[in-house]
């Protein structure tokens, strides 16, 4: 059975569940980027609890949850200089930092690497769950593998309900989009997933800072183990578009519509080109990624059988995350435009 726990003014109410974290349940709560589906993890038997109620694949190892910097000596061997500074500049937030792992994290949680990743969360809730059980939680995002991640409680209910033991409802999630993941173990500082922490802001602090190159490449093979699978995906056929397509995507729609399917349109401006559904998502790009994956879970619900998404048209903050992750949602299919130039991917 699931318990579902609404946290409103009184935080202490999600005390119950990090009792019962701390002795090997599954705990759904929610961040500051996504929901995440939290257990203890120093304990095996939970971690693997996790993976069987995602469907997650073995290989692809899972975040590790802080409330305090105390807690990092139990997960990772050592801080290097920078990577502490990256601690105080973007913690509390949504910067997960890749370490060498301790021996005390189990090997589960890593999926056999000697590293392992670290965040700490900003939601308040997240913080009390972590503080309160006294351990570090791992969480990967709280949605079955393959489905757009989570930022509403009913997101979370609609895929793991039954699977856990406590959903948190901690409202919607600020960012929308998961962490940037930042492996700091190499010579220089590389970007394995563009998130809520910029390669802008990073710079500012560590000077030299990559993308990994599969992130600009799709042919490369992506070292973050996570990139390598189909992600996020609706139900529905996903391509993207520059707004400026306008006439070209409202004759596809309308093909589509005559061929009999449910169309569907994720904007970031007024053109609705004639669909079934129309869904705006905001005009500016950290609206827009507040949204993405609510809005890709309605174009479900609504039974739309094709959809098109236009592309955000400003470019660094949160857009290289949100190209990214609409990209793996779309399984790369992008609109081009006349000369067919490609989309830059990050
Ligand atoms: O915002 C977030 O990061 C959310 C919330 C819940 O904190 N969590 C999240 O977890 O997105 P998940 O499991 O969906 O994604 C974790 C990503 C995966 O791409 C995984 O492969 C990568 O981080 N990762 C974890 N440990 C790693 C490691 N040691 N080396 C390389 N990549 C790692
Ligand atoms: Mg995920």
């Amino acid at each position: 059975m699931t318990k579902i726990i609404r946290v409103l003014e009184d935080i202490s109410v999600v005390d119950e569940a990090a009792e019962a974290l701390a002795k090997g349940k599954l705990v759904a709560l929610p961040t500051e980027t996504v929901y995440g589906l939290g257990a203890n993890a120093l304990d095996e038997e939970a971690i693997s609890h996790i993976f069987l109620a995602k469907g997650r694949p073995q290989d692809n190892p899972l975040i590790v949850h802080i409330s305090h910097k105390d807690m990092l000596k139990r997960v990772v061997k050592s801080v290097p200089e920078a990577a502490e500074k990256l601690m105080d500049a973007f913690w509390p937030g949504p910067l997960t930092i890749i370490l060498e792992k301790s021996d005390e994290i189990p090997t589960c949680v890593t999926a056999g690497l000697d590293t392992v990743a670290v965040r700490m969360p900003r939601h308040p809730v997240a913080l009390r769950l972590i503080e309160k059980s006294g351990v570090p939680v791992a969480a990967p995002s709280a949605n079955i593998s393959g489905r757009p991640s989570t930022t509403r409680a009913a997101h979370v209910i609609e895929d793991l309900s039954g699977k856990v033991d406590y959903i948190l409802d901690g409202g919607a999630c600020q960012v929308g989009l998961e962490s940037t993941v930042l492996d700091m173990t190499g010579a220089v500082p590389q970007i394995l997933r563009p998130g809520g922490v910029s390669l802008e802001a990073l710079k500012q602090i560590l000077g030299k800072v990559t993308y990994e190159p599969a992130l600009k490449d799709s042919r490369e093979v992506p070292k973050s183990p996570g990139m390598k699978y189909r992600h996020y995906a609706p139900k529905g056929e996903l391509v993207l578009v520059d707004a400026d397509l306008g006439d070209r995507v409202q004759t596809l729609l309308a093909d589509s519509q005559k061929a009999g399917e449910k169309v569907g349109v994720l904007c970031c401006g007024d053109r609705d080109y004639g669909a079934d559904f129309v869904i705006n998502c905001g005009g500016d790009a950290e609206t827009y990624a507040q949204n993405l994956f609510d809005a890709l879970r309605q174009m479900d619900e609504l039974g739309a059988t094709f959809i098109v998404a236009e592309l955000p048209k400003d470019s660094g903050g949160i857009v290289p995350a949100l190209k990214n992750r609409m990209l793996k949602a779309a399984g790369g299919r992008v609109m081009t435009d006349a000369e067919g130039s490609r989309t830059e991917l990050v």
